[in-house]
């Protein structure tokens, strides 16, 4: 049976904390008749909103992620969060690396690097994303740009801890965001064209931890998936969940999402 990732990434698109919890619980409520084995899915609100939504959907099969984290553990860190509070709001999984990190705020693998072996070691599941933009893919430079970032980012990650790691693909022409892809049109990758990065990274997981774990490590795709096109997209061997951002924000966009994977176990 395949397993899939399903993950919400709610940005900054939520701002207060009530209506993060009223969105939160709609979802909770809408997924926890659905039979996931074997499919985990988890939303990740805005950092004021973390603590509240933990507790909102504390014994619901929704898992909590956040969008950032320092690699410190405390300290005179203004404006940084600590891995220690995203466990105390209930936090499974923390998204690293996420394009919108990478090019606004200018975070580089060395630094993504050293947040994803803290998440390891603090017992939180990095999301990994990883991507290459418009003009690297025109210029051909697709496979190396993901494999310059799978090698930073990972570097120094052992195969073991590999286990609790999950690969985020978000191609950054794909993304729903102007401010990322202000000259080109944006659009999902096609099944085809998610599928050929996908298979390249999965065979550089593989090369680097060999079959047993690189082999299943989840891949995740991100970039305007919603309730159209994920059931194609999740039918491919090596999309093994989603990354989603507009269309996470509403039980009745995201569901759909979630019973594609269902669909494909
Ligand atoms: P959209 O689904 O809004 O394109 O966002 C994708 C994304 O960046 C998820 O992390």
């Amino acid at each position: 049976m395949r397993s899939f990732v399903i993950g919400g990434n709610w940005k900054m698109q939520i701002l207060k904390v009530d209506e993060a919890v009223k969105a939160a619980k709609a979802i909770a409520d809408a997924i926890n008749g659905l039979d996931l084995t074997g499919v985990d899915v988890f939303i990740a609100p805005s950092f004021n909103a973390l603590y509240s939504v933990g507790q909102a959907i504390k014994g619901s099969k929704l898992k909590l992620a956040a969008q950032n984290m320092y690699f410190r553990d405390n300290g005179a860190f203004t404006g940084e969060i600590s891995p220690d509070s995203l466990l105390d709001a209930g936090c499974t999984y923390v998204l690293l690396g996420h394009s919108e990190r990478r090019r606004i705020f200018n975070e580089d693998d060395a630094y993504i690097n050293q947040k994803v072996k803290k998440a390891l070691e603090k017992g939180l599941k990095p999301v990994l994303c990883i991507g290459e933009t418009a003009k690297e893919r025109a210029q051909g430079k697709t496979d190396e740009v993901n494999k310059t970032q799978l090698a930073g980012s990972l570097a120094d990650v052992l195969p073991e801890q590999m286990k609790n790691v999950v690969i985020a693909y978000e191609p950054v022409w794909a993304i729903n965001n102007k401010f990322l892809n202000p000259d080109t049109e944006i659009k999902t990758a096609t099944p085809e064209q998610a599928e050929e990065a996908h298979i390249f990274i999965r065979k550089w997981l593989v090369e680097k931890y060999g079959q047993e774990i690189g082999g299943v490590v989840p891949i995740q795709y991100g970039g305007s998936m919603n309730a159209a096109n994920s059931a194609g997209l999740l039918k491919i061997v090596d999309i093994n969940g989603g990354l989603i951002g507009g269309a996470s924000l509403k039980a009745a966009d995201f569901k759909p999402i979630i019973e594609a994977a269902m669909g494909n176990k």
